[in-house]
């Protein structure tokens, strides 16, 4: 991906310098849970997710430019409904990192770029009323609903909104 910039971050690919910091961010049960993920158990597995997305080169680390570390990821992936005009939007940030504005900067810089990529950016969000709030200020909108879907943690299948934003 063609790396971005913002005031505080640095949006670029993964690389394989970003394990430790990767696996800090997917061990902890509030990022990992909020995605409708089981928390990453061993770096060996975070390993794994990471040589996945410096194959696949389908999203951007998050680096802070203040400490050079990596603090989260976003990824645009394949559509939920298989659409394949469109790329699935993910974001995930660390903890101790939330709540001052971090994620807003990011997805601003990589919707104003993603017109280079796809047409139009889907999401979804399944009881995450922070996430739906984002999407909502990204200019996304609910344009269905996403049937028995069964995330990682679920037991049981669940409706979930699917959103879109046309570029
Ligand atoms: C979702 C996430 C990426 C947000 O990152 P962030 O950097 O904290 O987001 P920002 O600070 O840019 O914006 C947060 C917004 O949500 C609002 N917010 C905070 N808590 C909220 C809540 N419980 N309900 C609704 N809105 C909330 C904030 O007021 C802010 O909105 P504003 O700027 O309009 O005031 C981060 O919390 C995260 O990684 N969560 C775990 C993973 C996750 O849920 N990913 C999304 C999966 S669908």
């Amino acid at each position: 991906m063609k790396t971005l910039e913002t005031e505080r971050l640095i949006l670029r690919d993964w690389e394989s310098r970003d394990s430790d910091d990767l696996f800090a961010i997917l061990s902890n049960p509030a990022v990992s849970l909020s995605e409708g993920a089981s928390p990453v158990e061993s770096k060996e597995k975070s390993n794994a997710v990471l040589d996945y997305m410096i194959r696949k080169k389908n999203g951007y680390a998050i680096e802070l430019k203040s400490t050079g570390s990596v603090i989260g990821g976003i990824g645009l992936n394949e559509d939920a409904k298989g659409d394949k005009t469109a790329r699935n939007l993910g974001f995930y940030l660390a903890e101790e990192y939330w709540n001052r504005g971090l994620m807003t900067e990011a997805l601003t810089v990589v919707i104003a770029n993603a017109k280079e990529i796809t047409d139009k950016l889907s999401a979804t969000q399944y009881n995450n009323p922070k996430s739906e709030h984002l999407l909502n200020k990204m200019g996304f909108q609910q344009a269905g609903v996403l049937r028995n879907v069964k995330r990682k943690i679920d037991a049981e299948p669940h409706d979930e909104p699917y959103y879109l934003l046309i570029l």
